[in-house]
């Protein structure tokens, strides 16, 4: 496979940009190849800048639920564009986008938008403190919130990919108040809110935690922190940045049937464009400033493009289109285990919905994150074996991949058979 062109690019990329990106884990470090330019997009494939055609399982990291340029998202955006991209006033556009997020998610009697999933976490902390007058947050090991300072600690994503438990810059009085707690450990919950009696404002996971593989949590871990939240007086936030809209039309929240007091929101609810969101009962909600004293802002929050480019893609997303991506996720939950079934090596598949992870060296994917090198070693040849065949999976073997409306049955067919033969090259 030629790689002229995207080399020539990158090596330029990497004397502007550190690293030749804009986004750590985009450099391929970990699967130790050649990152590929991509120049254009459309619906479930991906084309890089030598002319090589992908299958695209990255989906963007999760926003591109309707597959790439899908054509009435890009209508809304360029029917918005042309009255003008940006005004730093109230908008229709965010109004549409507000109704379809409250009619939507049962806990959302309001929202706030932000410009990204690590702004909204980062908000709903701000909030979370502000809210119940108290400093301290749990999270878990494993779960990516964005890149804030107080949310970095032993976070997913590129962390876990990259090895790195935490990062210079962060102070250690920025973390402080951050507890990190293992997944799936109900007794080390307990133990840090008798510790800390009235002090934790708030319990922050991701309900499928999907940025160190996809650790599917028991439910009843998840309840015994609904409970353990109410009866402690600390609010219960959802990180759905990933899940939300994603997995059903009200996200974790929905499947599990379990409230959290906020919700994050990212990658789907922008179509695309850079969005997050905050959202939860009008009584904390409105603790936000104008109406309340925790203060936020943002120049471009709300922006029409980004708004009408996410709701057009929740336009899309009815009972059916959900029936459909559980279609397509199974399918290909069936073509991997079939490929690592026929080629003999150790693997499993964890899925929900069309989130998938392909989890090399384990029979069972585990709970809780557990890095594993021989696995993402295995991973990193199975990776440029995928792309020889034409297949784009995440340069990571803890970052999942996501199937879109726009991915046909032959599309997962394909990526079976080119994963047949990259584990049996890799093995
Ligand atoms: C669960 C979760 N929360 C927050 C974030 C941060 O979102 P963003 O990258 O838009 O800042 C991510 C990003 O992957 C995420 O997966």
């Amino acid at each position: 496979m030629k790689t002229d062109e995207s080399t020539r690019l990158f090596d330029e990329a990497k004397k502007l940009m550190p690293g030749g990106v804009n986004s750590p884990v985009r450099a391929f470090r970990a699967v130790h190849g050649i990152p590929r330019v991509i120049v254009r997009g459309s619906g479930s494939h991906v084309w890089d800048a030598d002319g090589n055609k992908y299958i695209d399982l990255v989906s963007s990291w999760g926003p591109l639920v309707a597959g790439h340029a899908h054509p009435r998202v890009v209508q809304a955006i360029y029917e918005t564009a042309k009255r003008g991209t940006t005004f730093g006033a109230p908008c229709p556009a965010e109004l549409e986008l507000a109704r379809q997020v409250v009619q939507r998610i049962g806990v959302a009697e309001k929202v706030r938008f932000v410009n990204s999933g690590t702004e909204a976490v980062m908000t709903a902390v701000r909030l979370a403190r502000g809210a119940t007058g108290r400093d301290k947050i749990i999270i878990f090991s494993g779960c990516y919130h964005g890149h804030s300072d107080a949310l970095l600690a032993a976070g997913g994503s590129g962390m876990a990919t990259l090895g790195i438990p935490s990062t210079p810059g962060v102070t250690s009085s920025a973390v402080k108040d951050t507890i990190v707690l293992p997944l799936d450990d109900k007794a080390a919950v307990s133990r840090a809110f008798d510790e800390n009696k009235g002090q934790i404002a708030a319990v922050i996971i991701e309900p499928a935690p999907a940025n160190a593989g996809l650790l599917i949590q028991d439910r009843e871990f998840l309840n015994f922190l609904r409970e353990t939240c109410s009866r402690e007086q600390s609010l219960l936030v959802f990180d759905e940045v990933i899940t939300g809209f994603r997995v059903a039309k009200g996200g974790m929240t929905e499947l599990l049937g379990i409230e959290p007091d906020l919700m994050t929101l990212g990658k789907i609810i922008g179509g695309g464009l850079p969005v997050g969101a905050i959202a939860g009962p009008a009584s904390l909600m409105e603790e936000l400033a104008p109406n309340g004293p925790v203060y936020q802002a943002g120049t471009l929050s709300g922006n029409p493009l980004a708004m009408a480019a996410g709701a057009a893609t929740l336009d899309l997303l009815d009972d059916e289109a959900y029936d459909k991506l559980e279609g397509l996720g199974l399918k290909l939950e069936e073509e991997m285990k079939n490929a690592l079934a026929r080629t003999g090596v150790r693997g499993s598949v964890a899925r929900l919905g069309s989130v998938l992870w392909l989890c090399l060296g384990r029979h069972t994917p585990p709970r809780v994150h557990e890095p594993d090198e021989e696995g993402a070693r295995l991973y990193a040849g199975v990776h440029a074996g995928l792309l020889e065949r034409g297949v784009y999976m995440a340069p990571s073997a803890y970052e999942v991949a996501f199937v879109s409306l726009a991915h046909t049955e032959e599309d997962i067919a394909r990526i079976g058979s080119a994963l047949f033969e990259a584990l049996k090259e890799a093995a």
